[in-house]
């Protein structure tokens, strides 16, 4: 419990604000406590990077967030060679850092990276807490703040964008969903200005807008979306407008579905 104590003495940062959906908060600090790698799933713009981020503060660790890409390979996370003047120098990527240094890693939609990725954390992941870097010939141990979180949106019908179960059976995992509505309400209300009052029929509507996923749009309106909508309708726009430019386009692309989203909108809002 000490390196708990002791980096909440370093916490002078301010922490990003953060309401809970259920136990995730105490799960990551015993996760962390325990040394445990952490895997968020859930949909876009529900709170996984906001959740990291309060986390990291308030536990007082050093956050390195890496968003992963179809290009991004192992070699961006540990590091390479490079030319410097004449010189080549080794050059550490986010994940070695965070292993010398301590500290957590996120890396945001773990899927998305190159296959080569899970072959570098499969050793961080399990009780060896290595990362070996073949090109500098050095075994790092993760000391013991070291701490690597990763997310994905299993949401995705991509098979080729599964998280593979060798992979996924190396962390404890927290599964996102859309807040219950009172939070979802008191979230969109602080993070737009926003008075709780209006904010709740915009939530409303984004309730009975996911229910329609899977029939006519892929994805439910996130927490992100209705932040964006409450923000432009604090900021003057018309209810309707702003229903429309941050909860309904961002959805679809089909004009008939727009239409009938619309009309969903037209029952919930005045
Ligand atoms: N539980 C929550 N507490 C505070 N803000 C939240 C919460 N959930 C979502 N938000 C808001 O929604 C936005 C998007 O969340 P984010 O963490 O970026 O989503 P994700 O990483 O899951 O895509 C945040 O910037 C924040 O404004
Ligand atoms: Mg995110």
């Amino acid at each position: 419990m000490n390196l708990l104590s002791s980096a909440r003495e370093r916490a002078h940062v301010e922490i990003p604000p953060y309401i809970p959906g259920g136990n995730e908060c105490a799960l990551f600090e015993m996760a962390w406590t325990r040394q445990l790698p952490l895997l968020l799933k859930g949909p876009t713009g529900c709170g996984k990077t906001r959740f990291v981020s309060h986390m990291a503060a308030r536990l007082g660790l050093p956050l390195s967030t890496v968003s992963c890409h179809d290009d991004l390979a192992a070699a961006d996370l540990t590091g390479r060679y490079l030319l410097k003047g004449g010189d080549t120098v080794w050059v550490d990527g986010p994940l070695t850092k965070s292993v010398r240094d301590g500290g957590i890693c996120y890396l945001d939609e773990i899927v998305e990276a190159r296959k080569d990725v899970a072959v570098v954390l499969h050793p961080l992941t399990d009780d060896r807490r290595i990362l070996p870097l073949e090109r500098t010939g050095e075994n790092l141990v993760a000391p013991p703040g070291f701490m690597l979180v990763v997310s994905y949106n299993p949401g995705y019908q991509n098979l080729l964008k599964a998280l593979k179960p060798s992979t996924k059976q190396r962390f404890v995992s927290i599964e996102f969903g859309f807040l219950p509505k009172a939070q979802e309400i008191a979230v969109v209300s602080a993070e737009s200005g926003l008075d709780e009052a209006r904010v709740a029929p915009l939530v409303e509507l984004a309730r009975r807008l996911r229910q329609l996923k899977d029939q006519d749009i892929e994805e439910g309106v996130s927490t992100r979306l209705l932040v964006y909508c409450a923000a432009l309708v604090d900021s003057g726009m018309p209810v309707r407008e702003a229903v429309k430019a941050a909860m309904i386009e961002p959805l679809t692309d089909d004009p008939d579905v727009k239409v009938a989203l619309l009309e969903v909108a037209s029952g919930v809002i005045a």
